[in-house]
């Protein structure tokens, strides 16, 4: 008995031994966007307020605050579906007042939703190269394309567990497999900026490894991954930079450790 018990308490240790060997870097290199005095209000509510605050390039950037202060709301500025009412962004040193949606794939940016986006009538597989069509249209009808396409398909299936469950339609999929069906329309992207807003919200422990082994996959490559989370165990483990928003604006930046540990922090958004 007490063997067993010790068997079960080393398995779950081993299971909360990183799968990323990321390290907060003594200095920061560039910033691959620039955000300076962003506003977004909805009806009086200052959902973005004069916002000023850096995404460092090749970074895994945890961006967190409480429910309402901000996160998804700049992620929308930032990938083209909402447009600011002042401030600037600069993306690549191209400064702008807004981001289109179609720039996107200009930029090399993807992204996932808080709410999803799957198209529920359709297969898997087409779920998946519809979200490159959507991005360009164009590119996706050359034929070199479509088999460079094909053969990230397989390989985005292939990450993502889906490769069995290629043909049935996304309504069919449990709640974690539409988790990772979104991942992987992210991914047959190839980008290098993704935001991922509430990747593993109510996902089983199993599914947050797959997903976390995705996003050390997409860290190996050296893209900057910005990571919207409430879980400040995820935020430790995958990400080495940590942006925290509250009302709308900065409330602290910088090394995750040192952010979560900080009184501002612990008192306005951990509550400790
Ligand atoms: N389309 C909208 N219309 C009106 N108000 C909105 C809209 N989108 C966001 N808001 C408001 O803006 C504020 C910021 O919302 P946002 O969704 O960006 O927060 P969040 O940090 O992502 O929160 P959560 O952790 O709950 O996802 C909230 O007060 C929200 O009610
Ligand atoms: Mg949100």
């Amino acid at each position: 008995m007490m063997k067993k018990i010790k068997d079960i308490l080393n398995f779950r240790k081993q299971q909360t031994v990183p799968v990323c060997d990321i390290n907060p870097p003594s200095a920061y290199g560039s910033n691959i966007i620039t955000i300076k005095d962003l506003t977004k209000q909805f009806m009086g509510i200052r959902a973005i307020d004069d916002l000023s605050v850096n995404i460092p390039q090749a970074m895994t950037i945890g961006l967190i605050g409480s429910n309402g202060s901000g996160k998804t709301t700049l992620v929308n500025i930032l990938t083209g579906m909402l447009r600011p009412d002042a401030g600037e962004i600069t993306v690549r040193d191209k400064k702008r007042s807004h981001i289109k949606a179609n720039e996107l794939r200009k930029y090399r940016i993807a992204r996932t939703f808080q709410d999803g986006r799957l198209i529920e009538q359709i297969s898997v597989v087409d779920n998946l190269l519809l979200s490159v069509a959507e991005n360009d249209l164009v590119d996706s009808l050359k034929e070199v394309s479509i088999k460079d396409y094909q053969d990230r398909l397989e390989k985005v299936l292939e990450m993502t567990s889906l490769t069995e469950h290629r043909h049935k339609n996304a309504e069919e999929l449990s709640y974690g497999l539409r988790k990772l069906l979104e991942i992987g329309r992210v991914l047959m992207q190839d980008a290098d900026i993704y935001f991922f807003d509430e990747p593993f919200s109510g996902l089983f422990p199993e599914i947050v490894e797959q997903v976390c082994e995705i996003i050390c996959g997409l860290q190996k490559q050296g893209k900057t991954i910005v990571i919207i989370e409430h879980n400040m165990g995820l935020i430790r483990r995958l990400c080495n930079y940590t942006i925290v928003l509250n009302h709308g604006k900065l409330l602290a930046e910088g090394n995750p450790e040192e952010v979560l540990q900080s009184k501002a922090v612990r008192e306005s958004y951990l509550g400790v």
